[in-house]
């Protein structure tokens, strides 16, 4: 990844051609009725702290990681690599800290003291471009905001975050992008850790919405492996045949 600093911030330029879509990780936690939070403004925590750090891990092999806009309005995450050892060995490995973050939006409803746009790290934002010139005006140097044509476009989303060096992507939700990404079918690995306890409430987020999935009763989903963490059931599939970047 070719990176610069502008005011503080890293930055990467996009070198077109590199072609190859990033390797996409897709992780999520819901209760066992499919659950990805509960209707109350608190976060619901839907894993333990074992969980936590293996999601840190995942975090920390990664080069950037996506959240939905309402997410970031949500939950305010920080997205950081949580534990010091994975923070040195990136940095002692020659890359950031923390991996980029990248949200999408269609609204260009993001606060710019959000936790999200908090620290220095490459932080990509991605809109429609006729939403662009004002939303990079509201976030100033806290965010690169990438215009993607009229309508946001995953597959052009891919491409640049490829052209941009970003070889293994992990995608964390809320609902609307993991279905997005389900939908478009350009998921590669799906880690799905499943909360022992129902949440129960038709007001809350489902793990994903209605849409035409690739993966049915008759093309199902290679499941490889499962790991109990405590109490919580840890289900890793394969989607696609692509190797994992090293
Ligand atoms: N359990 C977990 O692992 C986990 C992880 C993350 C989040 N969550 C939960 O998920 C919930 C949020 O889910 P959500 O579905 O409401 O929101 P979301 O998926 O976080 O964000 C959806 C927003 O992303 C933007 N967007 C733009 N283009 C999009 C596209 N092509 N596909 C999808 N999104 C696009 C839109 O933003 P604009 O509205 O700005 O146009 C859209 O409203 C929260 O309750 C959060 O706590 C759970």
């Amino acid at each position: 990844m070719e990176a610069v600093r502008r005011g503080g911030r890293r930055r990467v330029r996009p070198v077109a051609g590199r072609t190859d879509r990033p390797y996409v990780l897709l992780s999520c936690a819901m209760s066992v009725d499919g659950f990805i939070d509960d209707a109350t403004p608190e976060r619901l925590l839907l894993s333990n702290a074992a969980d936590f750090d293996r999601v840190d891990g995942e975090r920390a092999a990664s080069d950037a990681i996506v959240v939905g806009a309402n997410t970031i309005r949500r939950e305010n995450p920080r997205l950081a690599v949580r534990s010091p050892a994975r923070r040195q060995a990136r940095v002692r490995s020659g890359r950031p800290a923390t991996p980029a973050k990248v949200t999408l939006t269609a609204s260009g409803d993001l606060d710019p003291s959000a936790n999200f746009f908090a620290d220095d790290t490459l932080t990509l934002v991605y809109c429609p471009s006729s939403a662009r010139a004002d939303l990079a005006t509201r976030l100033g140097d806290h965010a690169e905001v990438i215009g993607v044509g009229g309508s946001l476009d995953l597959s052009a989303v891919l491409k640049d975050l490829g052209e941009r060096g970003i070889q293994r992507l992990m995608v964390e939700g809320g609902s609307s992008v993991l279905t997005s990404f389900l939908t478009a079918g350009v998921v590669d690995e799906l880690h799905l850790a499943v909360a022992p306890f129902f949440v129960g409430d038709a007001e809350a987020p489902r793990f994903v919405g209605a849409g035409r999935y690739r993966w049915t009763p008759t093309e199902t989903m290679r499941l490889v492996d499962t790991t109990a963490i405590g109490d919580v059931a840890l289900l890793r599939y394969r989607l696609s045949d692509r190797e994992a970047p090293a």
